[in-house]
């Protein structure tokens, strides 16, 4: 099993923000993890296709780009244009349907994902999961960075392990929301194979806890 860290830049100094990435990447990160918010979908206002354009031309990482906003279908392409490499959209948002956001976010060239917020099951994402890159698991309720992990959230990581596994599939499953040196073990024996980390990435020094992440996920 090869697990991987996506610090998330949620939590990054926006006014260091290329020198911060430039630290995450120096210091192993596997994925970018960028959050985007509407202020509708969630209750809070993040950065949009600029921001993924302009932090395209500072880092070779994958940029995985979590969208937490309304009506996502419409901007996929966008973001793709402007940098993504993996697109992830909530099956709580407004949506064609599932099948169509996948062949969407196939279609413009990026890596298809969807998320789950805490109150949704995993039902949505089994007819569909053998098509997708990797699945979010959200462990706190999305909107902002440096909330405490829900622990209930947990038993729907079990279970889209125990269902890839089964149909022998490669999906990657990441957990996203109050992960820290002190939890991840727990949700790394659950099954979970990408972890963002925020405020435990970019807290203190950088180098250092992406050093103590990275041991722990071996
Ligand atoms: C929450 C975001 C998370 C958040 C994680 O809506 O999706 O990516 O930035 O931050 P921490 O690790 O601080 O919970
Ligand atoms: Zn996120």
């Amino acid at each position: 099993m090869s697990y991987k860290l996506a610090p998330s830049i949620l939590s990054a100094d926006v006014a260091k923000l290329g020198e911060q990435i430039k630290e995450i990447d120096d210091a192993g990160a596997d994925l970018i993890h960028i959050d985007v918010m509407d202020g509708v979908f969630v209750p809070n206002i993040s950065y949009g296709i600029p921001v993924v354009a302009g932090l395209r031309g500072l880092s070779d990482n994958f940029f995985d780009v979590h969208l937490m906003i309304t009506k996502p279908f419409e901007y996929i392409s966008k973001f793709v244009d402007a940098g993504a490499d993996g697109i992830t959209v909530h099956v709580e948002s407004e949506t064609p349907g599932l099948d169509e956001v996948i062949d969407e976010i196939i279609r413009c060239g990026a890596k298809p994902a969807l998320a789950i917020s805490p109150d949704t099951p995993i039902d949505p994402l089994v007819p569909v999961i053998d098509r997708l890159d990797m699945v979010l698991v959200m462990t706190v309720h999305p909107g902002y960075g440096g909330q405490k992990i829900i622990k209930d959230t947990f038993f729907k990581v079990a279970q889209l392990r125990k269902l890839i596994d089964e149909r022998g599939l490669k999906t990657q499953i990441q957990v996203d929301g109050g992960i820290t040196l002190d939890n991840i073990e727990e949700v790394k024996n659950e099954g979970a194979d990408i972890f963002v980390a925020g405020t435990a990435v970019f807290k203190g020094n950088i180098a250092d806890n992406m050093k103590q992440f990275k041991k722990l996920l071996g």
